[in-house]
């Protein structure tokens, strides 16, 4: 499908956000696992969290959906059956990430497959842990999906330091623990987002800089109500919106302001965006408030590299506030956006120049020298398949003069069903 993006010249109006993609998936993970019926209010009709439902379907788990509300049966954390057919997760790499922490603790038999933008994403990260927990893993090039998890002797616990400022990796790592009769002890420097630990009650201790996070089949898997607040990463993307719109004002209801999620609110508030957040409170273990984002002049930033794990979602969004910032800004430390949907630098990096910023790509990072005064080409835009890539790149058309095109619309339904029926509704 290819989006034509009518240029407006404001946004104003109120947004009902997507629910939570990352708290989706998590809700119906651990309500599997939990050994009564669950309740989840306000689950996300988009494309990855669906893929989480029909994976956990397939291992044996009874899970009635009607519209956003669900109730998820489960089954115990030994109550998985081996599924018939290959696991399919679609283009979430959080349902292959924590499915697979999940299936190998379990230790039964199960294929995990992906789409082709999934496939090529690297799962060396996951494997070599759940290997030194005694998993029992096949996979090609022992880095790609399709992975295929065999029986085994059961789960070693360990002391794991984390690599990379991974929630996946952290998460996947977590879920097999839970199997283990002693504790595994995930050592975590660099903070990641932590809805597992959050949404489990995990023990969590200091530990030098960061935290020690651990689980084992001790730690009692919580029987309860989820409501899932609207999706940070989804907000974000109106954040920027109304920010480099003249005469805009977008509320947004319901928004997750889970710390370990808002840097980019931050970063916007310090670049000079007028975001305030009123109605503050805890929506079971999350926290979650109401937002209003009004124009405002933006000046550059360099981006601190200890805060993109908290941003990196949104690091595509923010790139196109930094073209309307006042001087230069610098992203770095960013490697790892190579290694989403999509090499997510790259493909910003050429959504930035087909509409005439200035920018500078670089190994972990990106350059842009900001204009206030700038007005975007109308260009014809490839997402890449990516949906944040389309949405970043919708949002930086709505400023242009010309309508420009957004090529593979149809991939925000992975995060962000409404997303285009919601721009034409802001767009005046
Ligand atoms: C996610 C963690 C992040 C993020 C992804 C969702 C999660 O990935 O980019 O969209 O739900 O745990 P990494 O853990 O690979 O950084």
């Amino acid at each position: 499908m290819v989006e034509t993006v009518h240029p407006a010249l404001a946004l104003n109006g109120t947004i009902t956000l997507p629910p939570d993609k990352s708290i989706s998936h998590r809700s119906v993970l651990f309500a599997s696992l939990a050994d009564e019926a669950s309740s989840i209010h306000n689950y996300s009709s988009a494309a990855d969290p669906e893929s989480t439902i029909q994976c956990m379907r397939q291992l044996g788990v009874r899970i009635d959906k009607s519209g956003n509300e669900l109730v998820v049966h489960g089954v115990g954390r030994n109550g998985l059956k081996p599924p018939a057919d290959p696991l399919d997760c679609g283009n979430s790499g959080t349902t292959m990430r924590l499915l697979s922490g999940i299936v190998a603790g379990a230790g039964i038999e199960a294929s995990l497959i992906g789409d082709e933008s999934l496939s090529a994403r690297t799962m060396k990260r996951i494997i070599d842990p759940l290997r030194q927990m005694g998993a029992n893993i096949e996979a090609s090039e022992d880095e790609y999906a399709p992975i295929r998890l065999l029986a085994h002797k059961g789960i070693r616990p360990m002391r794991y330091p984390l690599p990379i400022a991974s929630a996946q990796l952290k998460s996947c790592v977590l879920l097999a623990g839970l199997f283990g009769e002693t504790s595994t002890e995930v050592v975590e420097q660099v903070p990641s987002r932590d809805h597992t630990e959050r949404l489990l009650g995990l023990k969590s201790e200091p530990f030098g800089q960061g935290k020690i996070i651990s689980s084992s089949s001790a730690d009692h898997i919580p029987t309860q109500s989820y409501t899932i607040p609207g999706d940070f990463s989804a907000a974000a993307f109106w954040m920027v919106g109304a920010s480099i719109h003249d005469e805009s004002t977008l509320k947004l209801e319901n928004v997750g302001i889970n710390p370990s999620r808002t840097a980019a609110l931050h970063i916007l508030q310090q670049m000079g965006a007028s975001i305030t957040l009123s109605n503050e409170r805890m929506q079971g273990r999350e926290p979650v408030a109401d937002m209003e984002i009004t124009s405002s002049p933006l000046s550059g930033v360099d981006i601190d590299p200890a805060l993109i794990p908290n941003c990196i979602d949104e690091l595509p969004i923010l790139m196109v506030a930094l073209c309307f910032a006042e001087g230069q800004s610098t992203i770095t430390g960013a490697e790892e956006l190579r290694h989403k949907e999509t090499d997510r630098l790259e493909a910003m990096y050429n959504i930035l120049i087909a509409a005439g910023a200035d920018a500078e790509l670089k190994p972990d990072g990106i350059t842009i020298q900001g204009n206030p005064g700038f007005v975007p080409k109308a260009a014809q835009f490839e997402s890449q398949h990516d949906h944040r890539m389309a949405m970043a790149a919708a949002i930086l058309s709505s400023v242009a003069e010309e309508p420009s095109t957004i090529l593979d619309a149809e991939c925000t339904s992975i995060s962000y069903p409404q997303f285009w029926t919601h721009l034409q509704a802001v767009s005046k």
